[in-house]
């Protein structure tokens, strides 16, 4: 069976009674907006807070649970982008971020803490030296610089349908229409965001993931141009896209066999995945890793881990890796008791364990009802892809209809379970808080939707 078998007139009308369900709900969140929206463009901090149907304002959350202003209260499976896998107030890092905050909130100046987080990322992603940042786009924005600076070129290689942060060096083709992706051989660097200059798009070159030999074509398309190639390693924006055997090695070996280096954008994957991320998951050490959301326990995080030979520029002095929050004592406190105290080995043990109920329930509705669709995932990690063909790269999810999507996020949502935005298939996300029961909930919601799609 393929999408398109998804009685998509059936589908509308189950939207339809789904957002009728949900609109009283969210009585007070869609007045506050309004009240935001008088001196906050759009009445949103981030235009990815604005998923359809309407913003959803939090009130807080605790565990595995958040409430919303009009009081509803969920299983959090969205977890802020999946920075939570902490789970919400956890009382370690309640404790870290308040002692930190009686002894000072910022003063641009390292602390003591930077040791012990750096010999605990190296422990796990296996590179030596690290920097700090704010966000996953600082930690992308100087891994690419860092790639130019080592290797004096300019381009960069990106994949297709992968999120690698708002700056103007990497925000293109990220979720392009399908009618302006261009050729396979050839992908069109599309721009995700407008204003964003020409000058900057002729520096990027796409190619679909899960694909050597196009990668290799996009080498000796530019020989000597390309400073180094950026990837998920698991991509995390399209539903979860695995890396295929020998994918990522191939990818490390193309680019040194063109003096190019390769940086894996972690920012999902680390912390999440296993307790060395991808790079423990997939055997693989890149030249440049990119960390953020999880890390920091919920805090603006970001780090920049890589090589004394890569780092030489930074370390004298002949490039600034500057930041002024950088290493704030706030995110440091959180980073220190989330990586040491709360996402210890045995985390991982219990990932596996919620992933597997998850897995399993899910794919057992998926074979009751016959579903074209299936359930795909690692760690904390995974997703349900409505394709019943295995998505290798953006271009096999850019033909799935959104609105089957939308409604499982409605069923979800009206019934007590927050998921991240479905408009790109987003994944869900499990805390140290999750419990099977919690699973369960999900399971038993996504069967009432398999239910009605397919009755
Ligand atoms: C893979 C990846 N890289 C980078 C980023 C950017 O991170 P931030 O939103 O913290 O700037 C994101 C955000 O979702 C991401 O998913």
């Amino acid at each position: 069976m393929a999408t398109t078998e998804f009685d998509l007139g059936k589908i509308d009308e189950l939207i339809a009674s789904e957002e009728a369900t949900l609109e009283p709900k969210h009585r007070e969140s869609i007045a506050y907006r309004e009240v935001a929206n008088r001196h906050v463009a759009g009445g949103v901090a981030s235009s990815w807070q604005d998923s359809p149907p309407h913003a959803i304002f939090i009130d807080r959350g605790q565990g595995s649970r958040i409430w919303d202003i009009d009081g509803n209260e969920y299983i959090d499976f969205h977890l802020g982008y999946g920075a939570m896998v902490v789970g919400h107030a956890h009382p370690l890092i309640v404790e870290a971020i308040k002692r930190a905050a009686e002894r000072g909130t910022h003063f641009a100046q390292p602390t003591k803490d930077l040791d012990v987080i750096g010999e605990n990322l190296s422990d796990r992603f296996k590179v030596p030296l690290w920097r700090f940042a704010n966000s996953g786009t600082e930690a992308t924005l100087e891994a690419i610089r860092l790639m130019r600076a080592n290797t004096g070129r300019d381009m960069i290689v990106k994949i297709e349908g992968s999120y690698h942060g708002h700056h103007d060096s990497i925000m293109f083709s990220v979720a392009p229409n399908r009618s302006e992706i261009g050729p396979r051989e050839h992908p069109v660097t599309v721009p995700q965001a407008m204003g964003t200059p020409q000058a900057f798009a002729d520096l990027v070159r796409v190619v679909p993931f899960n694909d050597l030999a196009e990668a290799k074509r996009a080498f000796e398309e530019n020989p000597g141009k390309i400073a180094g190639l950026i990837v998920e390693p698991a991509m995390m924006n399209a539903g979860v896209i695995l890396p295929e055997p020998g994918y990522l090695q191939g990818l490390k070996d193309l680019c040194h066999a063109n003096g190019a280096l390769l940086a894996f954008d972690e920012v999902k994957t680390g912390g999440t995945l296993t307790y060395g991320g991808a790079v423990e998951a997939f055997g693989v050490v890149p030249d440049v890793i990119c960390l953020a959301k999880a890390i920091g326990g919920g805090t603006p995080c970001g780090a920049i881990g890589s090589t004394e030979e890569l780092y030489g520029p930074v370390i004298r002095g002949d490039y600034d890796m500057a930041g002024t929050f950088n290493g704030n004592p706030l995110t440091m406190a959180a980073s220190r008791a989330t990586l040491i105290d709360v996402l210890t080995p045995d985390v991982y043990e219990h990932f596996n364990r919620i992933d597997k109920v998850m897995k399993d329930g899910l794919s057992s509705v998926v074979e009751k009802y016959e579903m074209p669709c299936y359930v795909t995932g690692l760690g904390a990690k995974g997703s349900v892809i409505y394709s019943e063909q295995p998505v290798r790269e953006y271009r096999d999810a850019v033909g799935i209809d959104e609105r089957i999507s939308y409604l499982a996020w409605l069923f979800q949502q009206n019934r007590g379970v927050f998921k991240s935005p479905w408009t790109k298939q987003e994944t869900w996300t499990l805390s140290v808080a999750h419990t099977e029961d919690d699973a369960q909930r999900y399971i038993a919601n996504f069967e009432e939707f398999a239910a009605a799609v397919t009755s």
